[in-house]
């Protein structure tokens, strides 16, 4: 295969998906006609999001998908990453399911097969059902069960339609943010004791995995990774205890969720917790690892910087400190957010996930990869991001590389679609390749968009 042609026009594997993404309650709005769900308690909360806004309406999606739909089109994707609101589906996250909620992903679907596109649903990417964050949330192990009962009603109801399934979006984040730190709902701030919540996702996604199975689809779980590197390297005083931080961020946030998926074991938890003993004792009950082990067809990675690791201060409460990438690497350029842009990141998480596991690793996608600009149309309504084109075309030819390089990835996937809710920081961080004039609704494609269209078009003969 004649991939990643340094300067020429990389190759993709045949029936390679080349898509966006975008989440139900970052776009969607239409919240009256759904169940409430921990980001509208959060987001309630004063202080809790930067801009104080809500989700309520968004990018009012839920009224507007044909539009969107026609977005789609016009930009010649080959899929779509769409999720499934669980408290639209199903109000109380248990029993009664909402049949007019099923009707609204099912006319999605039928208008996104009508205009050729595969839809690739996720069943949760965050808004867990209010009714079930009020009985312990992911902290309690029957939310896995609940879960598994949800996906079987939307297997029943768009099976026929949809083959590839992503049951979790980001555990990893899930858990740190919205039960470690609780800067994302629910909002806890347990640190080390925020483990179980990653567990029972996990849980989660195997029993969903299991329904989706029987059902005869294919099964992906996506996690947010990152390739880590100590501050310090060689023999600089520190060096050694940047090396074991780093060790212990790497443990968390990509082993922690890639282990007991592709190997059936946890990684040693136990020295990172102030107590010695592993947060996730009494959690972890027999044979969960088992269920865990291999449940997931292909696993989806969202990548979209690398991660700087430092020693802890003493009394930090985490083995890990996170400076500034540029505290390593000077000059780096960083987006609206601060985030790193390094698109070699990609390269090496690819290439290194194939080094760490082999043959266990299944096939990849790329389910999210992109990055925020202060974008507004200029005086003509063009909106001009050539930062993002660049963005997305560094992150292309890595991604190529790595193909090149025989990792076997199946698609990729820009996030997002339209700028949207970015969870705490409200509507302030824009990632879309569709500008969203959050007081009209009105939509205009950027030129990353263009740039996108252009990208895919000159793929086709890859097919
Ligand atoms: C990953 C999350 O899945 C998505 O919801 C979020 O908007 C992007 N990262 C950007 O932060």
């Amino acid at each position: 295969m004649q991939a990643g042609v340094p300067g020429g026009v990389p190759v993709f594997p045949p029936g390679f998906l080349w898509g966006v993404a975008t989440s139900a309650h970052q776009v969607e709005g239409g919240a009256d006609a759904r169940g409430r769900s921990v980001w509208d308690a959060f987001a309630a909360e004063p202080g809790r999001i930067r801009d104080g806004a809500t989700g309520a309406v968004a990018c009012d999606h839920y009224h507007r998908c044909d539009e969107d739909t026609e977005l789609l089109r016009a930009l010649g994707v080959s899929a779509y990453r769409l999720s499934l609101s669980w408290p639209r589906i199903q109000p109380d996250g248990r029993g009664r399911i909402d049949a007019a909620g099923l009707d609204f992903y099912d006319r999605l679907v039928d208008g996104l097969l009508a205009a050729g596109i595969e839809p690739v649903p996720t069943l949760y990417h965050w808004d867990l059902p209010l009714a079930l964050e009020e009985q312990g949330g992911w902290l309690a192990r029957e939310t896995a069960d609940r879960f598994a009962d949800y996906a079987q009603a939307a297997v029943d109801r768009l099976g026929d339609r949809v083959g590839r399934w992503i049951t979790l979006n980001e555990p990893f984040v899930h858990m740190a943010f919205g039960y470690a730190f609780g800067v994302h709902a629910p909002g806890k701030a347990l640190m080390t004791g925020a483990l179980p919540a990653g567990h029972h996702q996990l849980l989660a996604h195997a029993r969903a995995a299991a329904v989706l199975r029987e059902a005869g689809r294919t099964v992906l779980l996506t996690n947010n990774l990152t390739p880590v590197e100590p501050l310090r390297e060689g023999e600089d005083a520190g060096a050694d205890a940047d090396r074991e931080a780093a060790r212990a961020y790497d443990a968390l946030h990509n082993r922690m969720f890639l282990d007991p998926l592709l190997l059936g074991e946890y990684p040693d938890l136990g020295a990172y917790s102030p107590t010695g003993r592993s947060p996730l004792d009494g959690a972890v009950l027999p044979g969960d690892l088992d269920e865990i082990h291999g449940s997931a067809d292909a696993l989806g990675v969202n990548y979209y910087n690398p991660t700087v690791v430092a020693a802890p201060e003493p009394g930090d409460g985490l083995p890990f400190a996170l400076p500034p990438y540029t505290d390593r690497h000077p000059g780096t350029p960083t987006t609206a957010f601060g985030w790193p842009v390094v698109p070699r990141g990609l390269y090496d998480l690819l290439t290194g996930l194939r080094r760490r596991y082999g043959d266990r690793l299944p096939p990849l996608y790329i389910t999210e990869n992109g990055c925020s600009r202060d974008d507004a149309p200029d005086a003509s309504g063009r909106v001009a991001d050539p930062e993002r084109c660049a963005y997305m075309e560094g992150h292309l030819r890595a991604l190529a590389d790595a193909v090149a390089d025989g990792v076997d990835v199946r698609g990729y996937f820009a996030w997002s679609l339209m700028d949207n809710f970015e969870w705490a920081e409200g509507y302030t961080q824009r990632f879309g390749l569709v500008h969203v004039d959050f007081d009209t609704g009105r939509r205009t494609p950027k030129d990353s968009y263009a740039w996108y269209r252009a990208w895919i078009e000159g793929r086709r003969g890859s097919d």
